[in-house]
C-alpha cells in the first residue's frame, strides 16, 4: 500500500466537503449520545480532526457587577465531571466577575464545520493541586508572564510590561517558577449544552440538553 499523498490528506480534511457531508446529515436526537459531554468529544475530535485552527478556543460569556455580559475567547484545557475547564489570572475582570456571578456560557464555534456548541452552568475554582500541576506544564515564558501581567489591568504603556518580564524574570533566576497564587483554573458545568448544525435553507438543526432531576433530556428547538 503506498503513503498518503498530500491530495488525500486535504481530502479527509477539507472543510468544505466535511461540511457539505455534516450538512446533508444533519443532527437528530435518535443519533446524538444521551450524555452531552460523550457528544461534544465526539464533535470535538471531528472538528480536531479537520483543517480548524485551535477548536478549543471558546467564548467564555461572563456577567459583570452592573449586569452587562463580558465575552471573551479562552483555551479549553480538560474535561471531565467538575466539567470544561481553563486557566486564567483570577484578578482579571474575568476572575472578579466568576467571584461575584459564579454562572458563565461557553461557545465554540467550528465554522468550516457549521457548528455550534454553548454550553451554560455554574462556575468552580480547579482546586490547587489541578492548577499547580497545569502551570507546570506552561513553558517558561508563560509562567513568567503569569507572575509579570497584572491581567486586566491598564498599563501606561508596552514598556512597562516589557519591564516587568525582566524584573521577573531576573527575580526567578534558572529556578523553578512556582504558580502565582492568583493564577488558577475554572470549571464550568454544563447545565446546558446546545449542538447546532448548519443546513440547508437556515433550517438548522438544533438539540438542546437540559438537566432534569438526575437525567438529560433532549429537546429540538426551532432554528
Ligand atoms: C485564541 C485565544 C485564546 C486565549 N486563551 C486564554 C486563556 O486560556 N486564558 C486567559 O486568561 N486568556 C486567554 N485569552 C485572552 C482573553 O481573551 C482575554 O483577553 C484575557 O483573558 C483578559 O480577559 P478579561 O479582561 O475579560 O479578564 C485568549 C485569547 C485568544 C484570542
Amino acid at each position: 500500500m503506498s503513503e498518503p499523498t498530500r491530495a488525500d490528506f486535504r481530502a479527509v480534511i477539507d472543510p468544505a466537503r466535511l461540511r457539505a457531508e455534516y450538512e446533508t446529515r444533519g443532527l437528530d436526537a435518535a443519533d446524538v449520545d444521551p450524555d452531552p459531554v460523550v457528544q461534544f468529544r465526539r464533535w470535538f475530535d471531528e472538528a480536531a480532526a479537520s483543517a480548524i485552527v485551535e477548536p478549543h478556543a471558546m467564548t467564555l460569556s461572563t456577567v459583570d457587577a452592573s449586569g452587562r455580559p463580558q465575552a471573551r475567547v479562552v483555551l479549553l484545557r480538560g474535561l471531565d465531571e467538575r466539567g470544561f475547564a481553563f486557566y486564567t489570572n483570577r484578578e482579571s475582570a474575568k476572575g472578579h466577575e466568576l467571584a461575584d456571578a459564579p454562572h458563565a456560557a461557553l461557545t465554540f464555534a467550528w465554522l468550516p464545520l457549521h457548528r455550534q456548541v454553548r454550553v451554560t452552568g455554574p462556575v468552580t475554582e480547579l482546586p490547587d493541586a489541578a492548577s499547580d500541576a497545569y502551570f507546570a506544564l506552561r513553558p517558561r515564558g508563560a509562567q513568567i508572564g503569569a507572575w509579570a501581567s497584572a491581567q486586566s489591568a491598564v498599563l501606561p504603556d508596552r514598556a512597562a510590561l516589557d519591564e516587568a518580564v525582566a524584573r521577573v524574570r531576573e527575580g526567578f533566576g534558572d529556578g523553578d517558577i512556582p504558580r502565582p497564587p492568583h493564577w488558577g483554573g475554572y470549571a464550568v458545568k454544563p447545565e446546558v449544552v446546545e449542538l447546532w448544525q448548519g443546513r440547508p435553507n437556515r433550517l438548522h438543526d438544533r438539540l438542546r440538553y437540559r438537566r432534569d432531576g438526575g437525567r438529560w433530556v433532549v429537546e429540538r428547538l426551532a432554528p
